[in-house]
């Protein structure tokens, strides 16, 4: 995708990685909108951002998406780019107790949610140039961590889904894209009980933010559809090959 000249809707942009996209895309000039939950951070992040908009917008809440969605476009009527980054994590032990709040939470966040704002910003897209849906999926997507079996399940879900998606919009115009992180120091991780985020091993810790975005960032440039972030392309080498790509055009046409 283009890096300038866009106007794009970020969900979860009030923190972590998608404030780190938030920022990078703003300081190329183009016009970014944050969403999310919490309209402090949401505000503090707009106004650290001269010119940065924000909406506050629910994921796991249909209704929360019709409205929020039809503000930005009715604020913004060129919108090209939306990123489908808001995401949760779970630790889901199914040797003790199964927390069906826990996963539900993340099937409403991580996919319902990705799919409704996509579903909602369709017909916008389809109106104007250079359009993209950048799916925020993770290198777990390809070899799960089974401490967060739902979570990982839910990004095996963004995966297939974008080739899904990618494929039925390949005639209008609108690209699908696909950006799978590795692990990045963020807030992810911070509802886990301690059992749920063990030490890593020496050397073995996240990635720096600020050297995950610049990572990333070159990889949306790149053109290519489907973009494994640094430690993320060994996971992704691993389970995805030239193979599957054969095999979903065999049977798609
Ligand atoms: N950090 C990693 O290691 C890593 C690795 C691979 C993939 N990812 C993916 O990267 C994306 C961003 O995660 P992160 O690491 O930046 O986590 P984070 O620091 O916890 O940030 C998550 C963001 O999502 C928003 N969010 C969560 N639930 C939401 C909802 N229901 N509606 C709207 N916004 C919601 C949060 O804002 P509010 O709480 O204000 O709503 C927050 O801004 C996620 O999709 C995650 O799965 C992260």
């Amino acid at each position: 995708m283009k890096l300038t000249g866009n106007v794009i809707l970020i969900t979860g942009g009030g923190s972590g990685l998608g404030r780190g996209f938030a920022e990078a895309f703003h300081k190329l000039g183009n016009q970014v909108v944050i969403a999310g939950r919490r309209e402090d951070v949401l505000r503090e992040t707009a106004e650290a951002n001269a010119g940065m908009d924000w909406v506050r917008m629910d994921v796991a809440d249909a209704a929360s998406i019709a409205e929020a969605t039809a503000e930005v476009v009715r604020r913004h009527g060129g919108l090209n780019v939306v990123m489908n980054n808001a995401g949760v994590q779970r630790y889901i032990d199914f040797t003790k107790v199964y927390d069906d709040a826990k996963a539900l939470e993340e099937i409403n966040t991580n996919i319902l949610g990705l799919m409704r704002v996509t579903a909602a910003l369709l017909p916008q897209l389809r109106g104007v140039p250079d359009a993209v849906v950048v799916n925020v999926s993770s290198g777990l997507a390809f070899v799960p961590l089974a401490r967060y079996p739902v979570y990982c399940a839910s990004k095996a879900f963004v995966h297939s889904f974008s080739i899904s998606l990618r494929h039925q919009l390949k005639e209008t115009g609108v690209r699908v894209v696909e950006l799978a992180p590795p692990w990045v120091e963020s807030g992810l991780h911070d509802a886990h009980p301690p059992e749920g985020n063990p030490e890593p091993a020496p050397g073995r810790g996240p990635m720096p933010l600020e050297a995950f975005l610049a990572a990333a960032m070159e990889e949306l440039g790149s053109g290519k559809d489907e973009l494994a972030v640094a430690g993320a392309k060994f996971m992704y080498g691993a389970a995805v090959g030239e193979g599957a790509g054969k095999a979903f055009g065999g049977m798609n046409g």
